[in-house]
């Protein structure tokens, strides 16, 4: 697929095929996220994909962090089973943080090295006729629900990506804005 087709047609997809991506697969993917720029060669970025304990350990979080915020009124057990059930989405699941960096500038500039890496992640996948999308789920913000995924205190958590190979149509081009509203040419 040519690249700027690919840029402007991968979309983010929420119905997956069941069977996980291989590892080979995978690799593929990972390997093109090597070549995100990154300032100083830091090469900051964590990807940790999922196996099947791991994903039940996460979703046990997740149901015990979206169950104790259930609103009044609502049942908590229902609550915490849907946020489980949405980690069960994809059938390949891959955290991403990036490593802390103790200077201000560079950690910022890590954490926009790291996203980019994701971004490819996504795009390769695309490309390669997968699907995926990148979603941060509120679990990757709760202390248990880092440790369940043994990301350290080191890092810094981006997302969580869901991959697989996509069932349907792709959704919908989104709207967005032209460029006008967003660049400027100075003098
Ligand atoms: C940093 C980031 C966080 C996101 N978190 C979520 C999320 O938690 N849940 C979700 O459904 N989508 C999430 N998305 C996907 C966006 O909602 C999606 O990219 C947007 O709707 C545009 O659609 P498109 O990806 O098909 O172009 C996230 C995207 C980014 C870049």
């Amino acid at each position: 697929m040519e690249l700027f087709e690919a840029i402007e047609t991968r979309r983010t997809v929420k119905a997956f095929d069941q069977s996980p991506l291989e590892q080979d697969v995978l690799e593929e993917l990972f390997d093109a996220a090597r070549w995100a720029p990154n300032h100083k060669l830091t090469q900051p970025w964590r990807f940790r994909v999922l196996g099947p304990s791991t994903r039940a350990a996460l979703k046990a979080v997740a149901a015990k962090v979206a169950a104790s915020g259930a609103p009044d009124g609502s049942d908590p057990d229902l609550i915490g089973a849907v946020a489980a059930k949405k980690l069960d989405r994809a059938p390949t699941l891959v955290t991403v943080s990036s490593i802390r960096n103790p200077d201000p500038v560079l950690d910022a500039e890590d954490y926009a090295a790291t996203a980019v890496a994701a971004y490819i992640v996504l795009l390769a996948a695309h490309a390669r006729g997968l699907a995926g999308y990148w979603r941060t789920p509120e679990v990757l913000r709760d202390s248990d629900g880092i440790a369940a995924v043994g990301i350290g205190a080191d890092e810094e958590v981006l997302g969580l990506l869901y991959l697989g190979r996509p069932l349907g149509d792709l959704p919908p081009q989104t709207e967005r804005a032209g460029t006008d509203s967003f660049v400027t040419y100075l003098d």
